[in-house]
């Protein structure tokens, strides 16, 4: 592939107008970046005119267009609509034989995740998902200290994420409320930490014994549409493939977002801070008798402390790369267990017991 990356945006809505739109129009960070848009697909038009006139030569355009504009064969389609018709596009730029980024998730239901595992496997385009917070200097540094065994093998993790009142209420309104549409918070949210807890722990979920709530958000109530059906406080007991245990928590309406994550290892202990909304970050590692001292990490510039940035910045690296070559980019596989291990915690807590996560067959390696 030479020239500038030819991309489609579907959805034009607040991530695309955040980080996509920025991205295509070559606004900083984004100056330096070989990508021009040539379609802006939107249910809603008038959406997609908006986004569309930032981008030269980009034409706003509707869901019954996309055959047409596959046809012309773009480099990339970037999905970036609900998290339930992601399955939809994706598979079909996949059939068109087109290299695709999807939002996370990757999708809502365990099936159609392993079935775009199997359509990546069956595609020339490649499939790629967003799962951007691998991508911050924090989780970068500290996918480094593991896999370097600082802390010698990771056997345990605590993993308790507070999601802001602001946050919470904002799922409770929009679409992420109704499950069928976001997964519930199990998927649509915590995709992201199962996605950084298996990468860091080197290892595939096997089975989940898990316990939801609903504590503050009642449907019909205090604004909060009749229709929500998703719960707001996530407990889980995650098992992996390497015997590793992590124990995971979401918590609602928390004067501040981030998470704080413990890693025990059979040779010392490493403490994660992360803080969404501001910096620093703080790694705590302790090794060897001594408490060891926190080190600092500095909060990166732009949108998710700076992960969307060197996201597409390793995109357009990996489009240019051989299938298989290594990237940081979750494989589908990855994050398809993402969504089986979201999806089985729910089932867990409803069947009220301990349930395996179903593995996909990953077919040939990508
Ligand atoms: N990686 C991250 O950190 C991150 C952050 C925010 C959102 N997201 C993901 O980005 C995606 C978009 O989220 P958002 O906050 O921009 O949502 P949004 O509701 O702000 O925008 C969605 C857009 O898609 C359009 N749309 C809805 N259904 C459609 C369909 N079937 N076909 C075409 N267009 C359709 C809507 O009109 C809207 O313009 C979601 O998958 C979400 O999970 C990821």
């Amino acid at each position: 592939m030479t020239g500038p990356l030819r991309v489609v945006l579907i959805g034009a809505g607040l991530r695309a107008r955040k980080v996509y739109g920025p991205w295509l129009s070559g606004r900083p960070p984004y100056q330096d970046q070989p990508v021009r848009a040539l379609a802006v697909v939107d249910t809603d038009s008038r959406a997609a005119r908006e986004v569309a006139a930032h981008l030269p030569d980009a034409a706003p355009a509707r869901p019954q267009d996309l055959d047409r504009i596959l046809a012309d064969g773009p480099d990339l389609v970037v999905v970036a609509t609900p998290d339930a018709s992601h399955y939809d596009y994706a598979a079909q730029a996949l059939a068109a034989g087109i290299a695709t980024l999807v939002e996370k998730p990757l999708a809502t239901t365990t099936e159609d995740a392993f079935a775009l595992v199997h359509a990546d496997a069956a595609s020339p385009g490649r499939l790629l998902v967003g799962h951007n917070l691998r991508f911050t200097n924090l989780h970068r540094k500290v996918h480094a200290l593991l896999t370097g065994g600082h802390i010698g093998t990771v056997t345990g993790a605590d993993f308790h994420y507070t999601l802001s009142a602001s946050h919470t209420r904002s799922y409770y309104t929009r679409w992420h409320r109704v499950r069928a549409a976001s997964g519930g918070l199990e998927v649509t949210k915590a995709c992201h930490h199962l996605d950084l807890l298996a990468w860091w722990l080197d290892a595939q979920p096997s089975a989940v014994t898990a316990e939801f709530e609903r504590r503050h958000h009642l449907p019909g109530t205090d604004g909060i549409p009749a229709d929500a059906d998703i719960h707001d406080s996530l407990h889980a007991l995650i098992e992996y493939t390497s015997g590793a245990t992590a124990r995971y928590t979401l918590t609602p309406n928390a004067p501040t977002e981030g998470y704080t994550c413990t890693l025990t290892g059979t040779a010392g202990v490493c403490t994660v801070r992360y803080d969404a909304r501001s910096g620093p970050h703080t790694v705590h590692l302790h090794t060897g008798s001594g408490g060891g001292t926190p080190q600092q990490v500095a909060r990166e510039d732009g949108t998710h402390a700076g992960a969307d940035h060197r996201m597409l910045t390793a995109l357009t690296h990996v489009l240019r790369q051989p299938p298989g070559a290594p990237a940081q980019f979750a494989t589908p596989a990855e994050a398809a267990l993402a969504v089986a291990t979201g999806t089985a915690m729910y089932d867990s807590s409803r069947r009220g017991r301990r349930l395996p996560v179903p593995q996909p067959r990953t077919g040939e390696p990508r």
